[in-house]
This record gives structure tokens, C-alpha cells and sequence, in this order.
């Protein structure tokens, strides 16, 4: 792949040349085959367009200093999609042949994974074949999964830029699915982003229903004030994410205390006068914010800078998923 006028396109708008796919039939999966990244024949009455049975996958490859390309925490990833499909009552991808379809993938797109700061980005999608309008009380028999690269480089060519973040008192999700990675859930979260993006030239949503902090669009939210970390504690609400479970277990190592509970808007408000803000996902890794928008005032996230630990623990996630730390917690697995 020449990747030189590549270089400028959005995150994910490129893909390489070969995808994994495999689709389930009669109660079992065909083997995995590598095939050329191509449209599919989807017959328009298929269970996922009209039931949205869907889900999906984020996480990246990384290519180290000495050549070597490793993925980052893909056993998470693919156990966080198999329960998608149980929650969806889609079927069930088989790990091992799932983590096969990714390894095989990336070694035969090994070429196409970016140097750092850019990194392959990995998509596996599965979603409900079965041609039948009249199933939106029937789990799909059938479904195809697929999986796709994309090359992502430098996600913040332009710096490290503190981002304005809009509070909303609603949710983003059905409170049951908010830990399913499903699109349904990004096509709703989808309105409210436009208009606080129109309305107060907010970056991102950060979703609180009836006053206490869920996640933003497409990230999880940690506030950090000194040594202290604050984010919501597990529940079916939000996305469980890799990378604010990878930031909060290396922040526990470098000696953060680390508060997992229900807090509410007052509370963050009071958090940010003095502390930090971040958002954590695949995409971004740690992503600084600057300004939180409440009921039409601006209200300043510490100095207004992207702060000092946000920077310094995103160096140090960083740094270990490119190989450059030692991979204390187990999470590369090499290609
Ligand atoms: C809604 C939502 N929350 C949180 C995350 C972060 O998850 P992860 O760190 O696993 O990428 C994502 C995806 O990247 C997301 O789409």
C-alpha cells in the first residue's frame, strides 16, 4: 500500500486489501478464509438490516521499533464481542477461531501496519444473515463475521488538543445495551453529538441521565485530581473499556488510588476545578478535556490544557503498547 497521500485520510477510511471472513449456518461456523476486502451479497430481507442484529469490535496492531507487530489485548476484545452476540442473542463467535481470523489477518497484512505513532486498526463485525422480514421475535439461525484492517496514523497530527465536551442529561443507550458494542447504539448517540456540536462546538457528548456521568459517545470518562482517580463503576449502563481498564490497572501500579462508583454532574463540576478530565478509548488512547459545557456555561477543566498525569499516564500506555516498556501485564500478543 502506498501510504503517502494516505496519510491525511480520516481514521478508518482506508482498508486493506484482504479481510477474514466466516459465516454460521445450520448451527455451526465454516472455517475462516482471507479473502479480498470486497462488497457482500446481503439479501435486502437479511435479519441485521431490519433487527439490527449487529455488533462489533475496536483494537489495534502496533508495530514496534525493531519491526516486530503486535496486537494489543485481543483476548478482551474478542471475549467483550462474544458477549455482545450473547446480549444480542446473535451467535456466538468461537474465540480460537476468531483470534486465528485476527492473527492470520494482520500476518498477511503485516506490510500495511503503520509505524508508530499510527497503528493497524482491527474490525471484527457480525451480523445476521437470515432473509426473513417477519423474525424481529426470532434470533437470526445465520450470520456472517467478517473481519477488517484499516492502517490509522497519527491520530493527533494536529497536537494534543484539549477537547470541549457537552453534558447532556440523557442516555445514550437503552440502560441494558450500553455495554453492547452495537451500532444502534452509536446511530442514536449520533443526534445529540451533531446538535451540541452545532450548539456549543462540543467535540463529544458526555451522556448523564438523570444527573450521573455514563461515558461519551465513542469513550469512557475518568476525572484524576492529585493521586486520585474517579470513573463509573461497572454496570450494564456503558461500554466496558479496554483502555480505561488498562489505564486504571497501570494507574494502580504507579500507586493512583482508583475509585470505581456512581457520581453525578455537582461532583464532576467540583472535580475539575482543580483536577483533570480524560476520555479513554482505542481510537485516542487518553484524550484530554479542556472544557465541560453545563446548561448553557462553560465550566473550565483545570487550567484548560490537556493536564499532567493525563499526559503522563498516556505516555505510559503508550509506550507499552508499542514495545517500548516492558509488557508487565501480559497484554501483546505478537503477530
Ligand atoms: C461508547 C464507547 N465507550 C467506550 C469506548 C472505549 O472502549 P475501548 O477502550 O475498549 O476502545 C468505545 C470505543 O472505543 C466506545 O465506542
Amino acid at each position: 500500500m502506498d501510504t503517502s497521500a494516505l496519510r491525511q485520510a480520516p481514521f478508518g477510511s482506508v482498508l486493506t486489501e484482504t479481510m477474514a471472513i466466516a459465516w454460521f449456518r445450520d448451527g455451526n461456523w465454516s472455517p475462516e478464509r482471507l479473502e479480498p476486502t470486497a462488497p457482500l451479497p446481503i439479501h435486502p430481507a437479511a435479519h441485521a438490516l431490519h433487527y439490527s442484529s449487529s455488533c462489533f469490535e475496536g483494537f489495534k496492531a502496533y508495530r514496534r521499533a525493531d519491526g516486530g507487530v503486535h496486537l494489543f489485548r485481543v483476548d478482551r476484545h474478542i471475549e467483550r464481542m462474544r458477549e455482545s452476540a450473547r446480549l444480542l442473542v446473535l451467535p456466538e463467535p468461537d474465540a480460537a477461531q476468531l483470534a486465528r481470523m485476527v492473527l492470520s489477518l494482520v500476518d498477511r497484512c503485516r506490510g500495511d501496519v503503520p509505524d508508530a505513532p499510527g497503528a493497524l486498526y482491527l474490525r471484527p463485525v457480525l451480523f445476521g444473515t437470515v432473509p426473513n422480514v417477519g423474525a424481529a421475535g426470532t434470533p437470526t439461525p445465520e450470520a456472517c463475521l467478517v473481519v477488517l484492517a484499516s492502517p490509522v496514523w497519527d491520530y493527533f497530527a494536529g497536537g494534543l488538543k484539549p477537547l470541549r465536551i457537552s453534558v447532556e442529561l440523557s442516555s445514550r443507550t437503552a440502560p441494558h445495551l450500553g455495554m453492547v458494542k452495537t451500532g444502534g447504539n452509536y446511530a442514536a448517540a449520533l443526534g445529540p453529538t451533531l446538535a451540541a456540536r452545532r450548539e456549543h462546538r462540543a467535540d463529544q457528548v458526555l451522556f448523564c441521565p438523570e444527573g450521573k456521568v455514563q461515558e461519551t459517545g465513542a469513550a469512557n470518562f475518568l476525572l484524576i485530581r492529585g493521586q486520585h482517580i474517579l470513573t463509573r463503576g461497572l454496570d450494564s449502563t456503558f461500554l466496558h473499556g479496554v483502555t480505561r481498564d488498562s489505564a486504571l490497572t497501570l494507574a494502580r501500579h504507579l500507586g493512583y488510588e482508583v475509585s470505581e462508583r456512581v457520581f453525578d454532574v455537582e461532583e464532576t463540576l467540583r472535580w475539575i476545578a482543580e483536577g483533570e478530565a480524560v476520555l479513554s478509548g482505542t481510537a485516542a488512547v487518553l484524550a484530554g478535556v479542556g472544557t465541560l459545557i453545563h446548561q448553557g456555561r462553560e465550566f473550565r477543566v483545570g487550567t484548560g490544557d490537556v493536564g499532567p498525569h493525563t499526559k503522563a499516564l498516556r505516555a505510559a500506555l503508550i509506550a507499552i503498547q508499542r514495545g517500548e516498556s516492558p509488557d508487565t501485564f501480559g497484554w501483546l500478543t505478537p503477530v
